[in-house]
């Protein structure tokens, strides 16, 4: 590309600021010297018009629908992968070779417990606590029983703590369940694959193993892979901005966890269910909630992306997965029509059509948790269970780099010095 730049008037001057392209072509002012040339910040809060960092890790067309993961496109991804081998791919930036695949997978199968210590965290959860907070909580306490992990300056050490995260998150998410549920820990078997394994600890009793059907695993790691990484998203940029602290990676994905969970973010398949859940209810009929939507009482959950401004190509690909897993599985869904009637009844509706507001990833997630058994508390951590490769691929990437510690500026609008009053001298004022 031709170096382009941008001319900025100000106070009778003008100053020029580079325009950088990605390897895909859009254009980037380059401001990094603003402040220092100028005096002067930008503001843009939500950060829809800023870059935070340079990544090589995912592209995200939001105009045309387009993920790719490393370059790959999502449908290939979906289509020809395992979660195990894209969390290898978004970590190490290319497709893995057999040889890797096989010792990854092997480092995934040592990591896989969890420190005996670790399971009286659980104990001391109330029962029916949040998973969300007990995963963040775990994760975070991992560190305590293996201080080691913490330091990943050299390589060998980095993969280890990898393996450790992307494997004991599965454990720490199912042993959470079981004791929501008020039943004893499974552990992990050694012999299964990633996702086999999951079900195996979810839902297996003593002297009864569960055997999840084939579809139920494939259906399981398109889930995940299809959260695995979404650029800079609000836990990714969250675990970056930690993660400039030089904090280590078990509490900078630990953040990210809390971040995900709100209902605009990863919390957003749990409200999914429970809107379409109210609606199979038949209190209110599909067209007096699109007229509340509209009213702006309530959101369509499940519809509208920050990025995507046409169909997220990964509730595409779910919704296809979806039928497919209630056919094999041979069970139905009555939420399912719901949500197909909902969908149809906004697409054809000049507010979202003029808003450009699609389903989202969200949309149709939770139906194939549901297909799989999972129970609604547990929805957002799947969707931890899936973004842990990308936050860590996010975190090394961020490390490597600039190394800059993430301090945004702000717009002051507070009073300029405000005088001092002891307290004793404080009229008294009801809040
Ligand atoms: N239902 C109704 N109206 C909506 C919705 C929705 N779901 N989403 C956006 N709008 C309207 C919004 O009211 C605004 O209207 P107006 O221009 O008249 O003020 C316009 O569309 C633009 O919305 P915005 O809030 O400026 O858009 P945003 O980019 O800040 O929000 C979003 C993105 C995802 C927070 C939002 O679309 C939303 O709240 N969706 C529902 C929650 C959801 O499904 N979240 C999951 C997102 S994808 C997975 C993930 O990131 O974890």
């Amino acid at each position: 590309m031709t170096a382009k730049t941008v001319t900025l008037k100000y106070d009778g001057r003008e100053y020029e600021f580079p325009v950088l392209y990605s390897t895909t072509g859009e254009g980037c002012i380059d401001i990094s010297k603003l402040r220092a040339e100028t005096g002067l910040t930008t503001l843009d809060p939500g950060f829809g018009n800023t870059a935070s960092c340079v990544s090589k890790i995912t592209y995200v067309n939001g105009e045309k629908g387009i993920l790719r993961y490393r370059g790959i496109p999502i449908e290939t991804v979906a289509e020809k992968m395992t979660f195990v081998e894209t969390a290898w791919l978004l970590i190490y930036g290319r497709l893995p070779t057999m040889a890797e695949m096989k010792k990854f997978s092997s480092r995934l199968t040592n990591n896989e417990l969890l420190h005996e210590g670790l399971l009286h965290h659980f104990d001391a959860f109330p029962p029916n606590g949040q998973p969300m907070s007990i995963l963040s909580a775990v994760v975070n306490s991992l560190i305590c029983y293996s201080p080691e992990i913490m330091d990943t300056t050299d390589e060998e050490a980095m993969r280890n703590a990898v393996a450790a995260i992307i494997s004991k998150v599965r454990t720490i998410a199912a042993f959470s369940y079981r004791k929501a549920m008020g039943l004893p820990f499974v552990y992990p078997d050694p012999a299964r694959s990633y996702c086999d394994n999951f079900l195996h600890m979810m839902f297996s009793i003593p002297n009864k193993s569960h055997q999840p059907t084939q579809e139920a695993v494939k259906a399981l790691n398109l889930f995940l892979m299809l959260h695995a990484d979404h650029e800079q998203n609000c836990s990714t940029s969250t675990v970056r901005i930690v993660g400039s602290a030089e904090t280590n990676l078990f509490s900078s994905v630990a953040s990210g966890i809390c971040a995900l969970w709100g209902k605009l973010h990863g919390g957003a398949n749990v409200a999914v269910f429970e809107m379409l859940s109210r609606l199979a209810k038949g209190d209110e009929t599909l067209d007096k909630f699109i007229e509340r939507v509209k009213r702006k009482e309530v959101r369509l959950m499940g519809f509208g992306h920050r990025v995507y401004k046409t169909f997220d190509p990964r509730a595409k690909i779910l919704k296809k997965a979806v039928f497919d897993l209630l056919e094999a599985e041979r069970v139905a869904d009555p939420l399912i029509d719901i949500a197909l009637k909902l969908e149809e009844k906004a697409l054809n509706d000049s507010y979202f059509k003029e808003r450009n507001l699609y389903p989202n990833v969200d949309f149709y997630s939770g139906m194939i948790l549901r297909a799989l058994r999972i129970p609604l508390n547990m929805y957002t951590v799947m969707f931890a269970i899936g973004r842990m490769p990308g936050w860590i691929a996010h975190w090394r990437e961020n490390n490597e780099d600039l190394r800059r510690l993430a301090r945004p500026r702000q717009l002051y609008s507070g009073p300029v010095e405000t005088p001092f009053v002891p307290l004793d001298l404080r009229p008294d004022e009801e809040l």
